[in-house]
Parts: C-alpha cells; sequence; structure tokens
C-alpha cells in the first residue's frame, strides 16, 4: 500500500494493496468522476503533483506515462510511498 494525499481537500488516505484509489475516495465520499474502472476510458485522469506513478491504464500513451504528471485512479497505483494528487 502506499499513502495518499489530497492537495486540494488537504486529506490523507492510507490505500491499501487491495483497493484502488478510486475505491478509498468514493468509500470515503470523495466525488471522482468514473466510467469503465478499466484503465481504458480515461474519465478519472487525475494530476499527479507528487510521487511516481505506477501506470496501470491502457489509455495513456508510453510518452504520457513517462512524464508522471497524470494518471488513471481507477486501476494505476503508486511506486512512492506517497503520492499526492491535484484533488
Ligand atoms: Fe476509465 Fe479510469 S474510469 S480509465
Amino acid at each position: 500500500g502506499f499513502e495518499l494525499y489530497l492537495a486540494q481537500s488537504d486529506k490523507t488516505f492510507t490505500i491499501p494493496s487491495d483497493q484502488s484509489i478510486a475505491d478509498v475516495l468514493t468509500t470515503n465520499g470523495i466525488e471522482v468522476e468514473l466510467s469503465c474502472e478499466q484503465g481504458i476510458c480515461g474519465t478519472c485522469l487525475t494530476r499527479v503533483v507528487d510521487g511516481i506513478p505506477d501506470h496501470e491504464d491502457m489509455y495513456l500513451s508510453d510518452a504520457e506515462h513517462a512524464l508522471n504528471d497524470q494518471m488513471t485512479i481507477c486501476v494505476s497505483r503508486c511506486k512512492t510511498p506517497r503520492l499526492v494528487l491535484d484533488l
């Protein structure tokens, strides 16, 4: 798992290895836009403020993945202990 900090909301969550970022946020009453929830549509694309995402989606290109400035929160995770999102 890893720690998730929401920069706009000033909230911190722990994302366990068996739950997605979107799952944890939804469970905690944070509204996020979701559609496919499989990393295909790009609806859940979210700006990354800090941390290195572990991209699991098929929506962004390899070049976009390498920038690490946005991620799909339905499937992608984090390689660093802490992830900061622009939410
Ligand atoms: Fe479709 Fe995340 S909801 S890529």
